[in-house]
């Protein structure tokens, strides 16, 4: 809920400079979320790449995977599916044949490292300079956290990083200050011990205020 939260207030805040980009949209309900933000806001249209073969995980045996039919029910009975843009590809494939700005990055595609690693190579480049990356699973998947880390928390790129639950987020910049540095440094070390503690058992209750201290902390 606060993941989807986030991404709706950051859709929202776009400006249509460049356009939303979501790698891996699965049934649509990041998509959806971002989607109601960008309708609130400017109406910066959604771009949602996935092949719809689903990930290592959804993949049970030899039993193929399609999702995108479900994708376009789910899109049409949110009522958002004049924001969103499908391209049923891979994110390497979409890369060579998308040639826009992209404001806001959302990153929850293959879960491998090297494939994080790539989407991250493939498409930071493309977003401007005050624009937004997001990734999601960046606690306890060992993939996007490595890249998370190694990525934005320790970039030169980076200002203004953070984390709501399994979310990370930054800002693009051209070059971040010894400020921004240190600040990132301590969002670091946040997002280290939250991952340690997300580990532990604890109750619903405990773990909402668990969420709102870190949430304080930021
Ligand atoms: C964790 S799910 C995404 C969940 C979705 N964001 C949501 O909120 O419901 C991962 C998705 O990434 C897609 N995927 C796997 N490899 C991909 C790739 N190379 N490029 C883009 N999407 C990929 C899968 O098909 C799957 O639908």
């Amino acid at each position: 809920m606060e993941e989807g939260e986030l991404l709706y207030r950051m859709a929202r805040a776009c400006t249509g400079r460049g356009s939303i980009v979501e790698i891996g949209s699965f049934k649509g309900k990041s998509t959806i979320w971002l989607a109601k933000g960008s309708l609130a806001g400017a109406g910066t249209t959604v771009v949602a790449i996935d092949p719809h073969t689903g990930s290592a995980e959804h993949r049970q045996g030899d039993q193929p995977v399609w999702t995108y039919d479900e994708f376009l029910a789910n899109l049409r009975r949110a009522g958002v599916e004049q924001v969103v843009t499908p391209i049923v590809a891979t994110s390497a494939e979409a890369v060579e044949r998308f040639d826009q700005p992209v404001e806001l990055l959302f990153i929850d595609g293959d879960h491998r490292y090297e494939m994080v690693r790539q989407d991250f190579n493939l498409w930071f480049p493309r977003v401007l300079e005050g624009g937004y990356l997001l990734m999601h699973d960046t606690i306890r998947w060992e993939g996007p956290r490595r890249v998370a880390r190694e990525c934005v928390y320790r970039s030169r790129s980076f200002r203004d990083v953070g984390f709501v639950h399994s979310i990370t987020f930054g800002q693009k910049v051209g070059k971040n200050t010894p400020a921004d540095r240190r600040r990132n440094r301590y969002l670091l070390l946040l997002h280290i011990v939250y991952d340690r503690l997300s580990t532990v058992r604890a109750s619903p209750a405990l773990k909402r205020v668990a969420k709102a201290i870190f949430a304080r902390l930021q």
